[in-house]
């Protein structure tokens, strides 16, 4: 694919004090990387609002991913505050992207309710909200993947008819 460059952030408490070992990040990473996609940077932080928010701005105003992929703090736990953080430096919002992942992985367990992951644009790059464990973010990253594509082009700017160009 023409735009290739995805950029991982992993919101953990224990991961950022290096109490756990992210491994959400790395699955993410190869499962991108069978699909010719690029990690151009990976980073763990804590479960902080603020610093989630400036983390994702900053990667969208300095545009070093087209797709930019959080994984972690979706639920419901009082330090999950990842999609409240995403939302606030969104410029729009693309609620399908949640349902098309909530829909597919009521196939595989109900908990997927739990999940309040969010997909928007910030800037040029696509945001989307995977949850933590690496089991659930490959799942959902599976679910969303067939519109993720054609989503960047057409965040990026293709003015080109949809009709035609993929094979849906
Ligand atoms: N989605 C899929 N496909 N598979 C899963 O195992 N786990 C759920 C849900 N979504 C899961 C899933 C669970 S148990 C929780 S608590 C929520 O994602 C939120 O996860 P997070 O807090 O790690 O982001």
């Amino acid at each position: 694919m023409k735009y290739n460059r995805v950029a991982i952030l992993t919101l953990s408490d224990k991961g950022a004090r290096g109490e756990r070992v992210d491994e959400s990040g790395p699955a993410l990473s190869a499962w991108l990387a069978d699909y010719g996609m690029i990690t151009v940077k990976a980073l763990i932080i804590p479960d902080e609002f603020d610093l989630i928010a400036q983390t994702l701005l900053d990667w969208a105003e300095q545009d070093i991913a087209d797709l930019i992929l959080t994984t972690g703090g979706t639920g419901v736990s009082p330090r999950d505050v990842t999609p409240e953080a995403t939302m606030q430096v969104a410029t729009r919002i693309i609620p399908g992207i949640g349902e098309l992942m909530r829909t597919n992985s009521f196939k595989k367990t109900p908990m997927a309710a739990l999940s309040r992951a969010v997909a928007v644009i910030c800037g040029r790059s696509l945001i989307v909200n995977l949850p933590g464990s690496p089991k659930a973010a490959v799942e959902n990253l599976e679910a969303a993947w067939p519109v993720l594509g054609h989503g960047i082009e057409k965040i990026r700017g293709d003015q080109r008819d949809c009709a035609g160009q993929h094979n849906w």
